[in-house]
């Protein structure tokens, strides 16, 4: 964690002397210390001369000593980071490096953070909660249909506990609330998919992200805008640890096909008339649910059929 920034986290004004004192350095360089942390967060900071500098808006900073503790209650191993290019990148450094899943990395800041079918993911400083868990499957055959759909269920259950009871899922694994998307999840599996292999768990939660960006094609909202107030990142990280370890530990036991019934009953389309699209080929049928290997059910004229793959696309009919 930066100690200046996390001086100034709670958004009241410090004296530049004050800040100088309690790192051990000079005015001086605690103003030059700022203008390169402005350039390098994008972080709005106010300078009022009398007063000390202040961040524009309060920020929720992760607290590395709290958070690997958690993590290492949960058998997880962690790594953190104040900026990177995206963790599902940086997660598969560490395993080409050697590194023992199951393992997380975080981030303060994604610089090209990325989404589902080749889009970005919008990933400013400190506003977030950029996730990737790896983690090993002993049976990647049995273990790897429907797991990430396991994983929005794990995603859904902490939003809930952290108060956001109007949130629901969306296949394949979109967590809104209403129309707004409020988190979403990127697997990536690596090794012998019919065996032993490692998947990268990504997971981005928009927590207290205000304005957005230009980027933001979808309709989103944040944890701070359903809740109306500023959330601790830290909370959401526990609270997700909590669930992503209770829900993972019965995917991998029993498949997806014990979870199947729970994840029908949040989904927020269930029973609606939807397209489902794929490289320009559009299907319309009627949303049954989903199979044991988290394929989507739908009704296509007098028949059913199943339907699976990251790079389909659901859009519903209204
Ligand atoms: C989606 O398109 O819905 C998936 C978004 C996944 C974003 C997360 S943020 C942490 C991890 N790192 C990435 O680059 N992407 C995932």
């Amino acid at each position: 964690m930066n100690p200046l920034l996390s001086l100034l986290q709670d958004g009241k004004f410090r004296s530049g002397k004050n800040l100088g004192e309690s790192l051990g350095v000079t005015r001086a360089s605690i103003w030059k210390q700022l203008i390169k942390l402005e350039a390098e967060t994008g972080l709005q900071l106010e300078r009022i001369r009398g007063r000390g500098y202040r961040l524009s808006d309060p920020i929720s900073l992760l607290a590395l000593p709290l958070l690997s503790e958690h993590f290492a209650g949960v058998g997880w191993g962690s790594y953190f980071f104040e900026s990177l290019a995206s963790t599902n990148d940086k997660a598969r450094d560490l395993i080409q490096a050697g590194c023992q899943p199951p393992f997380v990395v975080t981030s303060e800041q994604q610089i090209s953070g990325r989404g589902r079918r080749g889009r970005s993911w919008v990933s400013p400083y400190g506003e977030n909660l950029y996730f990737s868990l790896v983690w090993s499957l002993d049976e990647g055959a049995r273990q790897l249909p429907g797991l990430s759909l396991s994983v929005g269920l794990a995603v859904l259950e902490a939003l809930r506990e952290l108060g956001i009871s109007n949130v629901g899922l969306k296949w394949p694994n979109d967590v809104l609330v209403g129309e707004r998307k409020i988190a979403g999840i990127l697997t990536e599996a690596f090794g012998d998919l019919a065996d032993k292999c490692t998947v990268i768990i990504g997971i981005g939660v928009n927590v207290n992200m205000m304005r957005g960006s230009d980027e933001l094609t979808q309709p989103w909202t944040s944890v701070r805008l359903e809740l109306g107030r500023l959330a601790d990142r830290n909370q959401v990280a526990i609270s997700l640890a909590n669930s992503l370890s209770s829900y993972l530990a019965v995917h991998c036991h029993y498949g997806f096909g014990a979870l199947r019934h729970e994840w029908e009953s949040k989904n927020l389309w269930q029973g609606k008339d939807a397209t489902i699209s794929s490289s320009g080929r559009h299907v319309i049928g009627r949303i049954l649910g989903v199979d044991d290997a988290g394929a989507l059910r739908l009704l296509v004229g007098s028949g059913e059929q199943h339907y699976s793959g990251g790079e389909l696309s659901l859009r519903l009919i209204k």
